[in-house]
């Protein structure tokens, strides 16, 4: 990107219940995208258990690295470098990864660089896949980070932390939370975004009432919680739907609360941070809702919108290295004193849960 120097970076991404690894080279060119789901070892809990993730990362992360540099077609001495997610996530989970990050850099003298995750979502908008060529956003811009534990709006004027600054967050959960939480509650299994997206399409949003989250128009904020414990309330009262049709109209509900709220509030912040480009990313930018209703929201206004394909917006390793690439291109190289962190690095200015809002009270 800014830099001519085009390299190839391994990306290995361990923080949540994916192991994964991609080689990619800092033009933005996937030359391998590798990823084992963990996603049938957790069903049967209903959500992540860390003690799991973290011993079936331990499994895989070896084969899932081989295979990425297999399908790539390069070995290890092809490598200009390696780019490790090393914040936020599930401490154990993350520790796997980036100990078997250092090792490889260790024994092959190679510049490693921990990446955060949540930038990894926002650089899949650059990533370039074969036979899938997309015209990479233009800073500044504005980001809709939409995951299973984030959600906020960013004015992103450069890829790195000191670049990025929050506009809104949710206090309460995130979107993909709130989809993980009604799937369960209707007993269609973990993650329930997928879902929940394929039976909304079915359904005819009008036929329940629910609340629209934090509708106020001047707050950026989001939340989600109060639509989740709707759908509770609705559970405990009547049981859950026992009709198809009634199942998708209520999936079509909830969705069409979630989509009109993430829409609405990006909408409000390009209005606000007077820009014309808006990206999304995060595993519920996959959702065909969302992807639907901002394509028009964007058309709408003028603005241009790139949302990553489907399998580079949920986790992956190949926004990791993307996002390692410009890190090592900028000289950085974090060497044995890479550490981890549940955290993110990016400032946050959202306060969690009840309690008194800044500027005012926002919904
Ligand atoms: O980004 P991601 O893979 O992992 C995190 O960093 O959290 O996001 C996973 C989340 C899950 O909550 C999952 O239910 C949601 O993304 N998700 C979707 C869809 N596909 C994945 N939510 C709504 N619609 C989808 N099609
Ligand atoms: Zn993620």
């Amino acid at each position: 990107m800014a830099s001519e120097r085009v390299i190839t970076v391994l990306g290995i991404e361990t923080s949540c219940d994916e192991t994964a690894a991609a080689v990619v080279r800092s033009n933005g060119d996937v030359l391998s995208d590798v990823i084992e789901s963990q996603v049938a070892a957790h069903a049967p809990y209903g959500g992540i258990v860390p003690e799991l993730a973290s011993r079936d990362h331990l499994r895989n992360v070896r084969p899932v690295i081989e295979a990425a540099l297999e399908r790539a077609g390069v070995g290890l001495s092809n490598i200009d470098g390696i780019a490790v997610t090393a914040r936020p996530g599930l401490a154990g989970a993350l520790h796997v990864g980036a100990q078997a990050a250092l090792g490889l850099a260790f024994a092959r003298d190679l510049p490693i660089v921990g990446v955060d995750h949540l930038v990894g979502h926002l650089c899949a908008a650059f990533l370039q896949y074969p036979g899938q060529p997309i015209e990479p956003p233009k800073l500044p811009f504005l980001a809709l980070l939409v995951s299973g534990g984030h959600t906020a709006l960013y004015r992103v004027d450069a890829l790195k932390p000191g670049g990025i600054r929050e506009l809104g967050a949710t206090r309460d959960d995130a979107a993909g939370e709130a989809y993980d939480k009604v799937g369960k509650l209707l007993g269609l299994g973990y993650p329930g975004g997928p879902v929940i997206d394929k039976l909304a399409h079915e359904g005819d949003k009008a036929r329940f009432e629910l609340p629209r989250p934090m509708s106020r128009r001047d707050s950026l904020e989001f939340s989600f919680s109060g639509l989740k414990t709707n759908v509770a309330r609705y559970v405990e009262q009547h049981g859950r739907p026992t009709t198809r049709e009634q199942l998708c109209d209520l999936c079509a509900a909830f969705q069409e609360r979630v989509v009109t709220t993430l829409v609405r509030k990006s909408v409000a912040a390009l209005v606000r941070e007077q820009l014309d480009t808006w990206v999304i990313g995060g595993g519920v930018a996959a959702n065909k809702g969302l992807r639907t209703q901002a394509a028009a929201a964007a058309a709408e206004r003028g603005a241009r919108l790139v949302v990553p394909i489907p399998r580079a917006c949920t986790d992956n390793a190949a926004m990791i290295a993307f996002s390692g690439a410009l890190r090592l291109l900028s000289g950085e190289n974090h060497g044995l004193t890479l550490a981890v962190s549940p955290h993110t690095e990016l400032p946050q200015t959202t306060r969690k849960g009840r309690g008194a809002r800044p500027q005012g009270s926002p919904g």
